[in-house]
């Protein structure tokens, strides 16, 4: 009853600080779009800074906002079978690297329309190893986990290397988000501007703070392994059978240290 009720608690975290996440997500994304529409003449496909425009709207809504919840599924849907789990994670993470690539594009067509040249700033490097990354990301994890008859030791040696990708592709766009803002804000204003902190800064630094904590918390729900639909088994109780054995005239029959019924089947393999 107790690890029924300690359990219930630990969920009822989970979704608090996924709450919080996504509204700094969401948050990020409105306010890059009311800066956009409100403040700059909104979205066109013009060749100018409404072009533009449109390169930091689409990056941060996939390689944060959807990137971020791709990862989180495992997490949030722990009642949905593991099978379906796994589709939506495909299907989520593959509208993130079509979106991925046609933020990275408009920005290059941009670029190239107004003769500003390619690819001179830490911020371009940074995105582009990001998106290549990211790429590598969802064609191995797909080979690895969605291709039929791919045997099952491939995959326990894969899925470690996968889950550490979600954390290096996190930190990445973080970077990558930091250094576009910097970027941005440098490029279009004079620095004796920029240092007055102009609504255009202010509204950048807010969205770069709220993007930074909304990863930050991804990657602590994604931490929390007791949250994770696939966990890896806990060890055997190999000890409380080591001390039974040790115990003159004691039964030898191992007894597993469960909380609970139900607690036994958790020891038992995850079907991947
Ligand atoms: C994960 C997110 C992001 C990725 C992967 C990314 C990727 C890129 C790449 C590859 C370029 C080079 C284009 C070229 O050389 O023509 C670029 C340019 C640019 N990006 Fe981003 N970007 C991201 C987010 C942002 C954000 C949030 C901003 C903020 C406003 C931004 C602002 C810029 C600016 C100003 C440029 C042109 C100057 C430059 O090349 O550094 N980016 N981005």
């Amino acid at each position: 009853m107790a690890a029924r009720e300690n359990c219930c608690n630990s969920r009822n975290t989970f979704w608090v600080i996924f709450g919080v996440t996504q509204f700094f997500g969401l948050l990020a994304i409105a306010l890059m779009v009311i800066w956009t529409c409100v403040f700059n003449g909104g979205y066109k496909w013009n060749g100018r800074y409404h072009q533009f425009a449109i390169h930091p709207l689409v990056m941060i809504l996939s390689m944060v906002f959807l990137y971020g919840n791709a990862a989180l599924i495992y997490r949030a849907l722990d009642c949905v079978p593991r099978w379906k789990t796994k589709f939506i994670h495909m299907i989520i993470t593959g509208i993130t690297l079509a979106l991925a690539i046609f933020g990275v594009a408009t920005v290059f067509i941009f670029d190239h329309r107004m003769n500003y040249g390619n690819m001179y700033t830490m911020h371009s490097w940074c995105g582009i190893t990001t998106l290549g990354f990211f790429t590598f990301q969802f064609f191995a994890g797909f080979f690895a986990f969605m291709w039929p008859g791919v045997k099952g030791s491939i995959r326990d040696m894969v899925l470690p290397i996968h889950r550490f990708g979600a954390f290096a592709i996190l930190a990445l766009s973080l970077g990558s988000i930091m250094s576009g803002i910097v970027d941005d804000l440098l490029l279009s204003m004079k620095s004796k501007e920029y240092r007055e902190l102009p609504p255009h800064a202010i509204f950048f630094n807010v969205i770069g703070l709220l993007c930074m904590a909304y990863i930050l918390l991804t990657m602590y729900l994604l931490h929390r392994n007791d949250w994770n639909q696939g966990a890896p088994l806990p060890p055997p109780p190999q000890f409380v059978l080591e001390e039974a054995q040790e115990q003159p005239g004691a039964d030898p029959t191992p007894v597993p240290e469960t909380s609970g019924p139900g607690e036994l089947e958790k020891l038992l393999p995850h079907p991947r």
